[in-house]
């Protein structure tokens, strides 16, 4: 989403054993605005590298920091937009995630008002895939439910670490349905682990169970690009739901900050 130019280094100016890999989108020229003029190298995290080939250029991109004019990416990496000193939710919703995850949680959130539901499943499904958005796919539930505990009522952050286990199985009496698209997703034979079981069986005998319930009812997996839905809409239910800290997300220092600041800076080394 970025509208500046790119630092892309070109593939000739690299070494064959990244450009092979095409790793030459991990290595960003300065911008003209940059401060030291530098090449910033991009090391992937382990969770986005075991199980793929990028595994195995971690040497090469290691190599390349010795050039006197190459460091590995701390702070703000110029091909994103730059956060706010104290960043608020609407900051990482508009600066930091993609633009499918972003307009999935606004859509989920906008049907749930449709359907005159109680604020706190609006606010709940606004956020109920933020780890998604912002940090990880892998058990997005629990951590996206640590992100926001701190910040939002007990019961929503329930609601969203729970969803993980219940969209899976259905619940007819409910309204809900296996969804359609998780057999494109997964296949037709496609079975949960058993400790998703155990949790979904759990969380249904839980008395905040429909809450969570009703985050998968109004998860929308059909992402629709014509309907553009303004953050602007859920302010007033962020501004009653979301303790949005003084020190801005990231800063505050509550057990969850370090997950905010990977969002602002998602590419430091270390
Ligand atoms: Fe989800
Ligand atoms: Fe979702």
């Amino acid at each position: 989403m970025s509208e500046q130019p790119s630092t892309r280094v070109l593939p000739h100016e690299l070494p064959a054993s990244l450009r092979g890999a095409g790793l030459d989108h991990w290595i960003r020229e300065p911008l003209d605005d940059a401060v030291d003029r530098r090449r910033r190298i991009i090391m992937p995290p382990a969770a986005a590298m075991i199980g793929t080939p990028a595994r195995d250029y971690q040497g090469a991109l290691l190599a390349e920091a010795k050039h006197a004019d190459t460091v590995f990416m701390m702070g703000d990496n110029p091909e994103l937009p730059k956060m706010p000193e104290r960043p608020c939710l609407k900051d990482f919703f508009l600066l930091r995630f993609g633009p499918i995850p972003r307009m999935h949680l606004l859509q989920s959130a906008r049907v749930a008002r449709e359907n005159g539901l109680d604020e706190k499943v609006i606010m709940a499904c606004l956020l109920h895939d933020i780890a998604i958005a912002g940090l990880l796919s892998a058990n997005h539930g629990y951590w996206g439910a640590q992100l926001v505990a701190p910040y939002v009522d007990e019961e929503i952050a329930w609601a969203i670490e729970k969803h993980e286990a219940l969209r899976y199985f259905p619940d007819e009496t409910a309204g809900y349905a296996y969804p359609a698209a998780y057999i494109d997703y997964f296949g037709p034979d496609y079975r949960p682990p058993a400790y998703i079981q155990r949790e979904a069986e759990a969380a249904r005998r839980h008395r905040w169970y429909m809450t969570s319930r009703l985050v998968t009812i109004n998860d929308i997996y059909s992402f629709d690009p014509a309907t553009a839905v303004d953050f602007g809409e859920f302010e007033d239910v962020v501004g009653r739901h979301f303790r949005q800290p003084a020190e801005g997300l990231g800063f505050d220092g509550s057990p969850v900050a370090h997950m905010w600041r990977t969002m602002i800076w998602p590419n430091n080394l270390l």
